[in-house]
């Protein structure tokens, strides 16, 4: 039974993350997303905060959060620059989650240790050119070496591809075990032949970078394999699950930052000699808004609610995701109308919010890959 009771901790999660997105995040976001710049200020500053390895042990220089602490957080950080929420959602739950989860306590020290205090940041390598919705499906190859591995390939879509100093790279280590013949290794971006290409131009979320990679005999030392040889898929479908309740709560906070701005531009501009929020058209669309962003923030909240319980959380967080994607999309798109032309132009900010409202729908599952998922979840549930 989902019951939902937020802490004195909690409230101060989201009152610390509300504050630095208005303070820190807000002044810059608009030129960045013009010029595409990475926030690496902001992302240093999070570091500090302890937004960067909100749910990893202290022991490991992490927070020690729960997972409804960084859905807070990312909510209010992403309503105001949803390129920030997604460095730090991929660091959380894509890079310190599966480390912390099978690194070796030697791996923990060396890798998670600077990830989840935010000295550097992480990225996470599993699409490919010709491996994005069917991930079972890597070309990147490892061979056995002397000591290690030898890795070649592409990966594609990789989300602070340029900027991250630490990657958890998919590779195909066994071809007749198909996706049981798929590993994960851990690689430094420094290592010869580990090629970052060059920044995306994005839609969206341009102040984020995402690049190609590629690996030309990239040799990566045993004691660089995260988990067991062939557990590769496991860790990276594992690290999705968690990963959705993170662009959940992203896409959520681009519909609740969407919505605001409308309500409170709809105070402000004045037609037919009053504000436009005392026309029933208005309040409509007002009305349909709030009501979409309280359903999807109800189901955001329950999928971390549910991965905080230790239950079996998959069909939640990819039902959080799908509706909170649909929710940034549709509320940014009603946000441009309650604004009118103004809302067409880049001066004002919720033309952003539909530009990065739509990648929630595309990385980390497309929606019709969670509707796949969620289908398939029930389908269990009644064998
Ligand atoms: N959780 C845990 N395990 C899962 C799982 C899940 N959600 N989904 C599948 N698996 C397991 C299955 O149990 C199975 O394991 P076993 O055979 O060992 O029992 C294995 O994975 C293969 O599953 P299927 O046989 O069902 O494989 P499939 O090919 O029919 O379907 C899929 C797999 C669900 C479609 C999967 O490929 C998938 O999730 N695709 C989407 C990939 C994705 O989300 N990519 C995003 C990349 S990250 C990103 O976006 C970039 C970024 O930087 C943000």
């Amino acid at each position: 039974m989902f019951t939902l009771q937020l802490t004195d901790t909690h409230e101060m999660i989201r009152q610390t993350a509300r504050d630095f997105a208005r303070d820190e995040v807000a002044p810059t976001a608009i030129e960045r997303d013009k010029s595409g710049t990475f926030p690496h200020d902001i992302v240093k500053k999070m570091g500090e905060l302890g937004f960067m390895g909100m749910m990893v042990s202290p022991e490991w220089g992490g927070s020690g959060l729960d997972a409804l602490s960084y859905v807070l957080a990312m909510e209010e950080i992403s309503a105001v620059d949803a390129s920030v929420g997604v460095v730090m959602s991929v660091n959380n739950s894509l890079v310190c989650w599966g480390l912390e989860t099978y690194a070796t306590d030697a791996q923990k020290e060396r890798w998670l240790r600077p990830l989840a205090t935010g000295e550097v940041h992480g990225a996470f390598c599993l699409s490919e050119p010709e491996a994005g919705s069917d991930a079972t499906q890597q070309h990147t190859v490892a061979e056995r070496g002397d000591g290690g591995w030898i890795l070649n390939g592409t990966k594609n879509w990789i989300t602070n591809g340029t900027t991250a100093s630490t990657y958890l790279v998919m590779a195909q280590t066994n071809r007749e075990l198909r996706h049981r013949g798929i590993t994960c290794f851990i690689i430094p971006k420094d290592t010869p032949g580990f090629e970052p290409g060059l920044k995306e131009d994005k839609l969206g979320i341009r102040s984020s970078d995402t690049c190609s990679i590629g690996l030309t005999n990239v040799f990566v030392p045993d004691d660089q394999v995260l988990g067991e040889v062939g557990q590769g898929f496991k860790i990276a479908m594992e690290s999705l699950n968690g990963g959705r309740i993170g662009i959940a709560a992203q896409a959520l906070g681009i519909a609740k930052g969407a919505y605001e701005a409308a309500l409170v531009y709809s105070t402000q501009r004045k037609a037919f000699g009053k504000p436009i929020a005392d026309l029933q058209a208005i309040q409509m669309k007002i009305a349909e808004m709030a009501t979409s962003v309280e359903a999807a923030r109800w189901m955001v909240y329950r999928a971390a609610w549910m991965k905080d319980q230790h239950l079996n959380y998959i069909k939640s967080a990819a039902q959080a995701k799908l509706l909170a994607s649909k929710t940034a999309v549709s509320v940014a798109l009603e946000a441009i109308q309650v604004h009118g032309g103004y809302g067409y132009v880049r001066e004002y900010l919720v033309e952003r919010f539909l530009r990065d409202a739509k990648i929630t729908e595309i990385y980390e599952g497309t929606s019709e890959i969670q509707h796949i998922v969620i289908a398939r979840e029930l389908l269990k549930e009644i064998a």
